[in-house]
This record gives C-alpha cells, structure tokens and sequence, in this order.
C-alpha cells in the first residue's frame, strides 16, 4: 500500500513511517515542519535503507493542501498532523481550533476528491476526559471532563470523522486513542525532540538524567494510587507505530475505534526508578502540587486492538526507559546539532 503520512516528521509519525516501510508499504510524509524536523526522515532512510518522499506543506492551508496532495498518489492517509501542546492550546485556543479542525478538514476533503477511502486519525485517550472507571474502555464516554482546547480538538476530530464516515460509507475510518506514548526507536537513530522545555514526562526525565535540567516537579502526591503520584498507561512508540500498520491491515470496515495501550499503569515514581535504572544516573526531584487538568489514574483496557487488529504492546517500560536514554544521549540537542 502507498501511504500518506501527515505529520510524518514528528515523534509517532515518523516511527510509523519505519514500521510501514518495514512491513513492505510505501510511504509519502507531508509536514509543515513547525514542530519537527526533516532530519527525522533522513534517519527513517538510514533505518530502513529506503528514500521517503517528502512534501512540505501546511495542510491547514486549503490551497496548499490540495496542491501538495496532488503531486502525490496514496491509497490511505494516517492522520497525525496537528498541534498537540496542552498549555500551549490553553493559552491560544484559536491557533489550535484552526490548525486542528482545518486540517483534517481539509485531508478529508482531499481524501473524499482523489476517492481515497481508507483514513486512521491519530486522536488520544484526552478524548476520555476525567475518566469514571479505570482501566477504560472504547464505550467510555467521550467529551466529559475535557480541560482544554487541545484534547476538545481531538474528540471534535473524531466527530467530523464519524459524520464524514456516515455520509460517506465507503470510507473506512479507524480512530486510534493512544494512551502515553514514550521510548526511542531502539537504533538509538529516531526519538522525541521537544522544542524548548518538555511538557510530557519522560522526555522532562531524559533531559534531567542527562544533567540539562536540574530535577523533576512531580506534579501532585496524593492521589489516590499506588504511591500518592499520577498513574499513566505508557507504550513504547514502536509498539504504537506498529499499531497504525494493524489498523491499515485490520481494522472492522466503516467507522472503528481501538485503545492503543499496554493494560499496565505505572505512577510518576516508578517511571523515576525505571529510568534511573536503565540509565544508572539518579534523577532528581522534588514534590510540586498538582498541575491542572491532571487526572490519577489512566489505563486503557486494550482488548478489543487485541482481538480485532490482532495487536499488542510487546515492549515494556524498562525497554522505553533504555531506547529513550540512548536518544537521550546520542542526540543531546535532539535533530538540532548532529
Ligand atoms: C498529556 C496530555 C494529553 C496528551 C499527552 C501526550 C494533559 C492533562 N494531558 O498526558 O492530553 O495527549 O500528554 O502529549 O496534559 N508529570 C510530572 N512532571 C512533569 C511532567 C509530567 O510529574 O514534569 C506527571 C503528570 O502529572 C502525569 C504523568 O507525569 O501524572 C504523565 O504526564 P505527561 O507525560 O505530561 O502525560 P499526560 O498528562 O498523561
């Protein structure tokens, strides 16, 4: 299959982009590159050996989109291409409502004129809100208890999709809710690369292990788990880049719906101990209250991608801690300096 990848460039795009390679697909990246960086494609060529055409474009930008897609042919479109800052779409929501919304869109538009009928969204267990049972479920409501403007636009993405799904039948859409993506890939070659100060956990780790920051804020220690810190669902990115080529393979037909997940939580302070370990560095930190928004607890029961995309996470968090500190310590300024 030829696959359009939006977003190709960034963190799970372009892991995604070496698992599809490898399972024999051919594969078009288009991005904008405001928050990642063409050297990620060179590395998914030295991975896989195979060149990867590249495309920049912003898909928000109707005109670009369709002149961008038009030099292309693609049978199926994984949709990553988005903004995904949660503070950062706190404090400009219009930027993110736009950029979001319109991009996909505009990718559906394409899709539905070029008669491409097989797209998988990238949306996020956000789309759960506060959740009411753990671990949860694809029949979790969706939309309840959403704090901001960056998880609205995934459960709104995932809307658009449905209605576009039911007016149009042929077209095969499969949402993907990934819990906490995290890892390297193992090569030490592809990885995150935040721009700036990390908002998510492990990369804040990496960094603090690493000696560029001081110590960790572990934001809030008593809730309601196993050790007072927030638990997370954390899958390894190429057990979640393998799970974008499952759905291409195997998702039901019409409008489908998987938790990509491992099943296991683990709280702040056991990432902290799995980390120092694999990196036999101590990372500092310190107790900080809670940071807004901010659930306990977050598990997917990942059953139905089980049984459905014939798909699990094979990899564990001390394989995520290893892979992320070897990135980590290859690529210090991540694609920047190299
Ligand atoms: C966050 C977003 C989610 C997004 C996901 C992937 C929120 C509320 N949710 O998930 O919408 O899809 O990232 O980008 O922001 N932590 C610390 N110190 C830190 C950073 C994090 O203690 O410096 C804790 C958090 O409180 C949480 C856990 O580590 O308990 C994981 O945090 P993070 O990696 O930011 O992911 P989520 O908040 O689960």
């Amino acid at each position: 299959m030829r696959v359009l990848l939006t977003g190709g460039a960034g963190f799970i795009g372009s892991h995604t982009a070496v698992s599809l390679i490898e399972a024999g697909h051919d594969v078009v990246v288009v991005d904008d590159l405001s928050n990642s960086n063409s050297e990620s494609l060179r590395r998914v060529e030295k991975i896989t050996g195979v060149a990867v055409q590249f495309i920049k474009a912003d898909l928000a930008d109707k005109s670009e989109a369709t002149a961008a897609l038009e030099r292309s042919d693609f049978e199926a479109v994984v949709h990553f291409a988005g903004l995904k800052a949660v503070a950062e779409s706190v404090q400009q929501p219009l930027a993110y409502y736009r950029t979001n919304l319109d991009t996909t869109l505009n990718v559906l538009d394409v899709m539905r004129s070029r008669h491409v009928t097989q797209l998988v969204f990238s949306s996020s267990a956000t789309v759960y809100g506060s959740p009411q049972t753990n671990p949860i479920d694809e029949t979790h409501p969706v939309g309840v208890g959403i704090t901001n403007p960056y998880g609205w636009t995934k459960a709104m993405n995932e809307q658009i999709i449905r209605d576009v799904q039911s007016a149009w039948p042929e077209l095969s859409a499969t949402l993907l809710r990934y819990f906490n993506p995290v890892g390297a890939h193992p090569s030490g070659l592809l990885g995150e690369d935040p721009a700036g100060i990390p908002n998510n956990l492990m990369p804040y780790v990496a960094q603090v292990a690493a000696g560029r920051r001081e110590r960790l804020r572990v934001f809030g220690a008593n809730y309601d788990t196993v050790d007072g810190t927030g638990v997370r669902d954390y899958i390894h990115v190429v057990d979640l880049a393998a799970g974008h080529v499952a759905a291409l393979l195997n998702a039901a037909p019409g409008l489908s719906l998987y938790n990509l997940g491992s099943g296991i939580g683990y709280s702040v302070l056991e990432v902290v101990k799995a980390f120092e370990k694999a990196a036999g560095r101590p990372v500092p930190y310190e107790l900080a209250p809670e940071r807004p928004g901010d659930v306990a607890t977050s598990i997917a029961n990942p059953a139905r991608a089980n049984s459905e995309l014939g798909w699990r996470t094979r990899l564990e968090l001390e394989d995520a801690c290893r892979d992320a500190w070897n990135w980590q310590s290859k690529n210090p300024e991540g694609f920047r300096r190299t």
